[in-house]
């Protein structure tokens, strides 16, 4: 990474997500939740994307991007703090061509990469490390918006269920417990059928707190909603399987739309 772009931040995971790179897009296969609930909800918040330039930011190993581009986007820039995550995006784009562009940012410190219509990032504000960081993170991706374009993210739900093992029927651990305040360091994990995905670290941010750094950076009409399973998933794997999940969201989705 060039000095220029190595983050300012203490992110420790640039290291986590370098060792477990590999491993990363099989969990869009092996946990139903992921498509069913998480994909569900963020496609259902985006809408339609045709013709629109989009950022995907905390974009991994591209499956968004693609998503994106193959639903119609006229442009897709995707970036991430993690070398091996954008190594692992490019590989992807080399092998079939979408006409897509991976760059190793820090969201928190981007330059103004285009001009963009959506910005979208499917797990990435829980990864502010402070609240500066939370605070820069908006304010790059507002930088990066046209007025009236939206950012759509989904992150850990602050009321997620404390009780360990809750969200275990779907492959996830999360290690959160009743003491956390905004910037709480917590962790949590992919538990897939072929083995534990190390745990990785995120902060907590209360939704006052990320509506602050949100008002700051210049966004207006500021919804949230929990994650919620598509029809497909309730047919696919019934009403029982999902109760849980309802009863207590790992996940809720923003749409905040640039002033
Ligand atoms: C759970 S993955 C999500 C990847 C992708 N959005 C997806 O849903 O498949 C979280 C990603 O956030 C990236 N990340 C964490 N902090 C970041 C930051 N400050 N700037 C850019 N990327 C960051 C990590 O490297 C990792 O690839």
């Amino acid at each position: 990474m060039s000095e220029e772009h190595r983050p300012l931040f203490n992110n420790i995971s640039v290291q986590e997500y370098a060792s477990i790179a590999d491993q990363y897009e099989s969990t869009f296969q092996l946990l139903p939740y992921r498509t069913y609930v998480e994909q569900a909800s963020v496609l259902n918040a985006i809408g339609d994307v045709t013709g629109l330039r989009v950022l995907d930011v905390a974009c991994g190993t591209g499956y968004y991007s693609r998503l994106l581009r193959q639903r119609g986007a006229s442009q897709v820039v995707g970036v991430d703090i993690s070398p091996e995550m954008i190594q692992a995006a490019q590989k992807t784009e080399a092998n079939a061509p979408l006409g897509l562009t991976y760059l190793v940012r820090d969201v928190g410190t981007m330059e103004v990469l285009g001009t963009f219509d959506l910005v979208v990032g499917v797990y990435l504000l829980h990864y502010a490390t402070t609240g500066e960081h939370l605070d820069q993170i908006c304010q790059c991706i507002a930088a990066n918006l046209v007025s009236g374009g939206r950012f759509v993210t989904d992150t850990v739900n602050p009321t997620a269920a404390r009780q360990p093992g809750y969200y275990e029927p779907y492959g996830m651990a999360l290690y959160a417990h009743d003491d956390m305040v905004d910037g709480t360091e917590y962790s949590f994990a992919f538990t897939t059928t072929q083995g534990l995905i190390s745990p990785l670290t995120i902060h907590y941010w209360t939704i006052a707190r990320l509506e602050q750094a949100l008002t700051t950076a210049g966004f207006i009409d500021i919804r949230w909603q929990p994650a919620v399973v598509s029809a497909e998933g309730i047919r696919e794997l019934g009403q029982e399987y999902w109760a849980r999940h309802e009863a207590a969201p790992f996940c809720i989705i923003l749409s905040a739309t640039k002033k």
